[in-house]
């Protein structure tokens, strides 16, 4: 998409053409909230490899984690026991959430946390069926594939996918209503009624699933007036409301999930990216009755709490704790928006901003603008994202801490590097 390193072809020779790439670009090393490219020039790392490390590169605390924990015991040990950065981990990560969220199962990727989350609310409900919402993005396994639509792509030639899978809308408010939320939250709460009603029955509903900010989708944060019915309609039937925080969470919002915005409890939370700020990790989080009737031997992974990535996670939260990151998010972010507005106020190719915390969508009218944007950042030295079906978004997702002066520096680059676009 954009100029490559000089040796981004020899890079991709023998690895597969199947991976998207958002760049053409060999990356040497990061430091901070800079990342290196193989010719030694640095770019404001604002994707993080898509929201994972929210602390930057190489962070001395999770750094030092690692190798401390590295020398001590690497393998797993799920299966034979305990050890303590893991038991730590989920007593850290308990401790995040309201109750009665206390147990903690942990995998090693997103994809792997709903797949797992959709099996529970299966065996615990004994019901087949899945609501999820238009726009969704759960993963690239079979489960997690079934209950995604942010892009055809994801579902092409892998029908059939799992049966009882329903979809509804999600209450995105641009451009469909204009941006009144509120309007976009009845609706979408009607047409799942009816759905309700007339598809599938309440009784036949094991879970709702839904990303409470959409994330591949869009970066479009749900209504808290949505949630809130979605959480009184599961209470209603008896159905398990699953929130993947997989990218909503881990402080980004400006609280520590999400969900919190709206005052709900899930009775299920995905978690990963963030939660080791670079290792692979995730978690299944849920009551720890709901974990009971789930059953021993249910599920399991070999990987999934590897004692080194959970004590680069411990690291991870203390450091959230310890450097008040989650504030850190909402006041940055609130200074983001609102140089995104200067922008939006002389540029009318800019349709919407939206988000919560740090994680923030540009929409575009025209949506072939934003990937030519994105080159044009990273060419400029800032690194920033699409999202969205057809990638009309523009998606930010800095460093949780990141600071006033960095992101003055990141909306002057995006500032001029749009003006420099000519309109079409
Ligand atoms: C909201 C959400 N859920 C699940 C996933 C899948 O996670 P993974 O790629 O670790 O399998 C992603 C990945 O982008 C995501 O954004």
């Amino acid at each position: 998409m954009t100029a490559e390193t000089s040796d981004a072809a020899d890079a991709a020779r023998n690895l597969t053409p199947v991976l998207g790439r958002y760049f053409e670009r060999t990356w040497s090393h990061g430091e901070g909230h800079r990342l290196f490219d193989s010719d030694g020039r640095a770019y404001l790392d604002f994707a993080n490899g898509i929201a994972v490390t929210a602390l930057g590169h190489v962070h001395p605390r999770v750094t030092a984690a690692i190798h401390a924990q590295v020398d001590r015991l690497v393998g797993p040990i799920n299966a034979i026991g305990f050890t303590a950065p893991i038991s730590e981990l989920a007593e850290a990560l308990a401790a995040t959430f309201p109750a009665p969220l206390d147990s903690v199962m942990f995998l090693n990727s997103g994809s792997e946390a709903i797949d797992g989350a959709l099996k529970l609310a299966r065996r615990v409900t004994g019901r087949p069926g899945i609501i999820a919402f238009r726009g969704g993005f759960h993963g690239r396994t079979f489960g997690a594939a079934s209950v995604t639509t942010s892009n055809l792509n994801y579902r092409t030639g892998y029908e059939p996918l799992l049966p009882a899978v329903y979809f509804a809308p999600y209450p995105t408010a641009y451009p469909e209503f204009g941006g009144d939320s509120e309007a976009a939250s009845a609706a979408s709460s009607a047409i799942l009624r009816s759905l309700l009603e007339t598809v599938i029955a309440p009784s036949q509903v094991g879970s709702i699933l839904i990303e409470p900010v959409l994330g591949e989708g869009g970066y479009v944060p749900a209504p808290a007036s949505f949630l809130q019915d979605l959480r009184a309609l599961c209470d209603e039937h008896g159905i398990l409301l699953i929130a993947d925080e997989v990218q909503s969470g881990y402080g980004r919002t400006g609280a520590m999930w999400a969900f919190e915005h709206s005052g709900i409890v899930p009775d299920v939370v995905c978690v990963a990216k963030a939660i080791a700020n670079g290792l692979p990790l995730s978690a299944i989080v849920s009551s720890r009755a709901v974990q009971e009737k789930w059953g021993r031997g249910a599920h399991g992974s070999t990987f999934g709490g590897n004692p080194v990535a959970c004590a680069a996670g411990l690291a991870v939260l203390d450091t959230i704790r310890d450097e008040g990151l989650i504030a850190n998010a909402a006041a940055r972010g609130a200074e983001l928006v609102s140089g995104l507005g200067r922008i939006a106020a002389e540029d009318d190719r800019i349709g919407d901003i939206r988000g919560l915390g740090l994680m923030v969508g540009v929409e575009f009218e025209d949506a072939a603008l934003p990937d030519r944007l994105m080159a044009a950042c990273a060419d400029a030295g800032l690194l920033v994202l699409t999202c969205g079906r057809q990638h009309e978004v523009v998606r930010w997702i800095p460093p949780l801490d990141v600071d006033a002066a960095e992101i003055s520096e990141a909306v002057e680059i995006f500032g001029e590097t749009l003006a420099s676009i000519p309109r079409a």
